[in-house]
């Protein structure tokens, strides 16, 4: 079951109201929390050998679920000295042919970071060359001290082809 259509319908309301984001019923489904969403999602991807990008720190479940399916968990250290977020031309160079899908998460747990618009449509412009699965867990998107912070599928919406966004109602909100 992927969710009662009064549900799926209250979702898209809110990603057109909260992210400026048009979506359809039938593109939106309910799960047992973001994890179950983003275990399966993984799962139906990824294969033995691919390469999956997390920069890092990282929500710890991430890599676990990528080792789960098969797939490699591929680092990519986002150190103090930029905020912990990743830059557009470490992202780049972490990109190899194996290569399939990144996970961003921002505001991230654990770091709390959050990309403006600017970053986020310098990595968007990356990923959409390198035509990887994009996934952005938005479970923290409330942690901001004002408004919401910027899509990337809205920066970018040639990225929501392979891009799936995971919320939660377990978390926080304003
Ligand atoms: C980044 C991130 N995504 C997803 C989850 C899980 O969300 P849910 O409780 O909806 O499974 C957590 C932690 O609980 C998290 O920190």
């Amino acid at each position: 079951m992927s969710g009662t259509a009064a549900l799926k319908n209250a979702i898209k309301l809110k990603l057109r109201r909260d992210n400026q984001l048009d979506y359809e019923p039938s593109e939106i489904i309910a799960s047992a929390g973001a994890k179950q969403a983003e275990a399966n999602v993984i799962n139906a991807l990824f294969d033995e050998g691919d390469e999956v990008i997390i920069p890092t720190p990282a929500w710890v479940s991430f890599a676990a679920m990528v080792s789960l399916s098969g797939a490699v968990p591929k680092f990519v250290p986002c150190p103090e000295a930029t905020g912990f977020l990743l830059e557009p031309d470490t992202l780049r160079r972490a990109i190899t042919p194996r290569t399939k899908g990144i996970i961003l998460n921002s505001p991230s747990n654990p770091t709390g970071a959050v990309y403006g618009a600017e970053q986020l449509s310098a990595i968007a412009k990356v990923l959409v060359d390198a035509d990887l699965w994009v996934m952005s867990d938005d479970v923290y998107e409330h942690i901001v001290y004002e408004g919401l912070a910027p899509h990337i599928f809205h920066l970018e919406p040639r990225l929501k082809s392979k891009g799936i966004i995971f919320n939660s109602l377990s978390k926080p909100t304003r």
